[in-house]
């Protein structure tokens, strides 16, 4: 049964939320990263995500200029990591030596790697767009890394307030035939 409510009230329902890392090149460049809940696959063939990015946020600016960005999967383990990514703003801050975040180089693309993430995907700009107040930011997927430990738990935002939490993915078996 469904009682009618605001959207407000509605929409802290949504939860868990997936949380990814995004990281770009700095003018000077370093590197810098950020957190992004507004996440999702804009296309299958070929890969691409969108992500909600503020305007406010260096990783806006960086994405405009460079045109060219990695989405990372944070794992469980990564929460201090994504909240301290996700409050700071890295115009004046070098968030990945300040919270020791391991990176290494992309195959395609100058925006590297995080060590440690459960996977990573290297995007060039495809477009942004703007139907309410948040630019979407799309990517296309040009080269991707995956963790070689199995099973690692991926970070959600399981409550409003960042509330993060690990989600493990299950292991599927597909029937032939099925
Ligand atoms: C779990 C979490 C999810 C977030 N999701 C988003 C998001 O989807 N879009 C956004 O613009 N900011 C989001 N933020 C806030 C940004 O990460 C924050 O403004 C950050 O300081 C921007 O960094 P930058 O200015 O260095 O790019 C999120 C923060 C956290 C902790």
């Amino acid at each position: 049964m469904q009682k009618k409510v605001n959207i407000e009230k509605a929409i802290r329902r949504k939860y868990p939320e997936q949380v990814v890392l995004v990281t770009t090149v700095k003018p000077n460049g370093g590197t810098n990263v950020m957190a992004v809940g507004w996440v999702a696959i804009a296309s299958s063939e070929p890969l691409m995500f969108m992500l909600g990015i503020d305007d406010g946020a260096f990783t806006y600016e960086l994405i405009r200029k460079n045109r060219e960005f990695v989405v990372a999967f944070p794992h469980d383990g990564m929460a201090a990591e994504v909240l301290f990514a996700g409050s700071r703003h890295g115009h004046d801050c070098d968030k990945i030596s300040k919270c020791g975040i391991k990176v290494s180089k992309a195959a395609k693309i100058k925006a590297p790697l995080l060590t440690d993430a459960v996977a990573n995907f290297e995007c060039k700009l495809v477009d942004i767009y703007r139907p309410g107040d948040c630019p979407l930011v799309i990517g296309r997927v040009i080269a991707a890394h995956e963790n070689v430990r199995a099973g690692l738990k991926r970070l959600y935002t399981v409550a409003p307030g960042h509330k993060l939490s690990g989600v493990k993915p299950a292991i599927v078996k597909i029937k032939k035939n099925g």
